[in-house]
């Protein structure tokens, strides 16, 4: 083979400090991107006593100058256009009426009203959202930091859309009340305002005005009353519509195979027209609320009109108190329309960070030991020691069955074992184990005598490879996905690694090369194909432990010969645990161990297991495409 790459080759094309001894360099090189973003600078209080807003208080505190300024331009803005309405009752009463005073000067105050009102509107709008959406987004960076620490079993028993809700909607909901908050104190203290300079005008009539306020209020409560519901059922159906259209999308090829399009369309028409009738009722609710709550501000203004009108006619106030109470109005109004969109927001918010706290509040399973060592010099002796194993989640019966019952297994370093065993009998499980996926219940999972819970998590997952049978790529280029353990690494490196998992031809045919990009999860890619860029990517890591689970199976006989020659070469210094159905190859193990009953029950070579084990003759006879050939008998 002329691709095929010695493990010495693979080392110096791999490292730059090309070791004389044809095991792996003493270090370990982790993928150490540092994130991009600034780190938070307010971290959720970890002290679960504390209500939600406490719990929140450090990542506020974070962004309180921006707060802080946009509460004084705010209180200016109130100010300004409090004002407003006493200076056109001044500019009526004392220019146009009185005539003992120029039109002039309350032109230009009113000028200068409009421009602090402009100014400080703008700062205190701006300062405001830009620090709501600094919030969301420091929350969502420590979402997102917290999820990639939490282990395998978190996302065994949470369903992915349920946490990509929770960093998603749940996030927006607290943001909504960060921005609308505020700005509902702020009406409020503008209402207050508003009042006390009207009851300096006249109490009778601020008083009048003020009592059609309630039914605002009422009024906008009902609405949101009979709102809610529907606007939960939109929400729910736009997410039952988006099911649908996601599954008929990622499934298409399913859908297409069985002709089902025309059962999809149906279903698809039936969730579109749930959805339309939630949405109508919305509309038609608002529709009819309103209008009563845009008219009731103006059936104020008409009582405004006709007893202040009578009391101006008495010679009790003047036309100019007319005018400003006809402005107060609707600045009064506002508010009472806010109050009761901003309590159930809190609610909704409240709600929601309950649901985010309770990300950050489960601690990952799997974490270094406070004294845990980096695993650097490797020999690569793998064994399990009477390992006992349940997974933490409950299976597809909702049973918590053991899985490992008293498994043990020694590989020697530089050896190469197969495991073999019925579907569902804890092959996959046993490999797991040693990155660290899962922790062992009893017993010990060890990498050269050290018990892999005493070493760091990166440093035990660099050395061990894994490769598995449904390969997940990302919709980046081919380059991209065998360098995704080492982005640093040279193309002639990339390319090493891909010869070795015979994937450079099919890669140099591509149209761009090296550069194409795969489509999503790399469907543009036959199975085996995508199955040898996942080997290539884990050779580029050059793991002295290297783990293939099923991780040929989809490639055909010929290439997977060939791929087996040039892992001969890689596996000789390297130990390697198979997990397959296909006796072409299990043939390239030097071992093959027989899995059941959660434990080691036979252990030997092919032929020796064959001649002597009918349990391993019986599970190879219903493995899939298991003919006992010559090349299994070698
Ligand atoms: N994440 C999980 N949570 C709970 N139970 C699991 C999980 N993964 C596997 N199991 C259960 O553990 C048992 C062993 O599964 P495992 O995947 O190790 O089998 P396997 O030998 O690799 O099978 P196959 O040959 O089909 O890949 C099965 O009964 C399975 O239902
Ligand atoms: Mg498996």
């Amino acid at each position: 083979m002329t691709d095929q790459l010695t493990p010495q080759e693979m080392n110096a094309a791999s490292t730059s400090t090309a070791p004389t001894d044809h095991r792996r360099p003493a270090d370990f090189e982790p993928v150490g991107v540092e994130p991009h973003y600034p780190p938070p600078s307010g971290a959720i209080d970890p002290d679960q006593s504390l209500g939600w807003v406490r719990r929140m208080y450090p990542v506020l505190r974070a962004h309180r100058t921006g707060a802080i300024v946009a509460a004084v331009a705010g209180l200016f803005s109130v100010l300004a256009n409090n004002l407003v309405p006493l200076t056109i009752k001044d500019a009526i009463d004392e220019a146009l009426d009185a005539r003992t005073a120029g039109l002039n000067g309350f032109v230009v105050w009113l000028c200068i009203l409009g421009i602090v009102l402009f100014v400080s509107r703008l700062t205190y709008r701006y300062l405001l959202f830009r620090t709501a959406y600094s919030i969301e987004t420091d929350l969502r960076n420590q979402i997102y930091n917290h999820l990639t620490r939490l282990s395998f079993s978190y996302y065994d028993r949470t369903p992915s859309g349920e946490v990509i809700s929770r960093a998603n909607s749940d996030i927006r909901s607290i943001q909504l009340l960060m921005a609308f908050g505020p700005l509902t104190v702020l009406m409020l203290v503008s209402f207050v305002m508003a009042f006390s300079l009207m009851l300096t005008l006249h109490v009778g009539l601020t008083l009048l005005t003020v009592a059609t306020m309630p039914f605002v209020f009422l009024t906008a409560q009902h609405l949101r009353g009979q709102l809610y519901p529907l606007m939960w059922l939109t929400q729910a159906r736009t997410a039952e519509l988006a099911t649908v259209v996601d599954e008929n999308i990622n499934g298409t090829r399913v859908v297409k195979s069985f002709a089902a399009e025309q059962t999809e369309l149906t279903k698809l028409a039936r969730s579109a027209q749930r959805l339309r009738w939630s949405s109508v009722a919305t509309m038609d609710t608002r529709a009819r609320h309103n209008p009563i709550i845009e008219a009731l501000p103006r059936i104020a203004l008409a009582l405004v009109l006709l007893y202040g009108g009578l009391l101006a006619i008495d010679g009790d106030i003047t036309v100019g108190t007319i005018v400003a109470f006809s402005t107060y109005v609707v600045i009064i109004s506002t508010p009472f329309r806010m109050v009761g969109f901003v309590l159930v927001q809190a609610q909704r918010a409240a709600a929601s960070a309950e649901r985010i706290y309770e990300i950050f509040d489960t601690e990952p399973d799997i974490v270094d030991a406070p004294d845990a060592v980096h695993l650097s010099e490797v020999r690569g002796a793998v064994s399990f020691e009477n390992v006992r194993f349940t997974y933490p989640a409950a299976d597809a019966t909702g049973q918590r069955p053991e899985v490992l019952h008293d498994f043990s297994l020694d590989i020697e370093p530089g050896e190469t074992v197969a495991i073999v065993g019925r579907t569902g009998s804890g092959k996959s499980t046993v490999v797991r184990l040693l990155p660290r996926f899962y922790d062992v219940d009893a017993g010990a999972v060890r990498i050269d005598g050290h018990d892999v819970r005493d070493l760091t998590l990166t440093s035990v997952r660099h050395h061990v490879g894994m490769v598995l049978d449904e390969p997940f790529l990302f919709s980046t280029s081919v380059r991209d996905n065998i360098a995704f353990g080492r982005p640093n690494a040279s193309d002639a490196e990339v390319v090493a690694a891909a010869k070795a998992a015979q994937a450079h031809d099919f890669i140099s045919e591509l149209t761009e090369g090296y550069d194409t990009v795969v489509g999503e999860r790399g469907y543009t890619l036959s199975g085996g194909q995508r199955q040898r860029i996942a080997l290539a990517r884990t050779l580029l890591e050059n793991p002295t432990v290297l783990v293939l689970d099923d991780a040929t199976s989809a490639i055909d006989v010929q290439v997977e010969e060939k791929i087996h020659q040039a892992l001969r070469a890689l596996t000789e210094h390297r130990t390697t645990l198979i997990i397959a159905h296909r006796l072409s190859t299990i043939a390239l193990a030097d071992r093959v161990v027989l899995l059941a009953d959660g434990r080691v029950v036979a252990s030997g070579t092919h032929a020796e297991l064959l001649a002597t084990e009918p349990r391993y003759a019986a599970v190879l006879a219903t493995t899939d495409d298991a003919e006992p050939t010559e090349e299994g008998a070698q």
